[in-house]
């Protein structure tokens, strides 16, 4: 049976709990073959971590696909979103190492991220082109069309936030570091 446009509060609360379980798992297992809570020493906007940043733009970026009822792949959306800022180095220090941090960061996630984790095309490309349009090349999927806006979106909040993503900082963040 295809999904049917309105669901009642209870189904849709049993379909987020059922995607912050999946959500849980994938974050845990990554960080257990990776460096991914490395990412929680550097800063990225304000009071936000790198790493936090990357669930909240993983975390919604599967939600806005859901609400706009898109066809999506979940977990190269999920994957690839945490990944898209996996390039390892706080960005506000001064350094010739990534002197031009908001054009290259992009390809040095992705060098990173292939080194921990065999990707698929499409979450390589989440990564790769999430920078677009300072980067030039074009998102080739609509999940990384997803990434790139919600990334956006994501950035600004924190630079305003004196608190951001109180909720996934509480659910997500401990999951990392187990
Ligand atoms: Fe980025
Ligand atoms: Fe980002």
């Amino acid at each position: 049976m295809g999904k049917r446009f309105f669901r009642s509060i209870e189904e849709r609360m049993a379909a987020r709990e059922a995607f912050e379980e999946k959500f849980a798992a994938v974050l845990q297992k990554m960080a257990e073959e990776s460096s991914l809570l490395k990412m929680e020493d550097f800063t990225q906007h304000g009071n936000t971590s790198t790493l936090l940043h990357c669930i909240a733009v993983s975390y919604f970026s599967c939600l806005l696909a859901e609400k706009l009822h898109i066809a999506y792949h979940r977990r190269e959306l999920l994957r690839g979103a945490l990944l898209h800022d996996y390039f390892l180095y706080d960005w506000h220090e001064k350094n010739k190492y990534h002197r031009w941090h908001g054009f290259t960061h992009a390809g040095r996630a992705l060098r990173n991220a292939r080194k921990d984790f065999r990707l698929s095309e499409r979450e390589q490309d989440i990564i790769a082109k999430h920078m677009f349009p300072l980067n030039l090349a074009l998102p080739r999927y609509r999940e990384s069309v997803l990434v790139c806006l919600v990334d956006k979106w994501c950035s600004t909040y924190e630079v305003f936030s004196r608190s951001p993503y109180e909720e996934l900082r509480v659910k997500f963040l401990p999951l990392a570091a187990m």
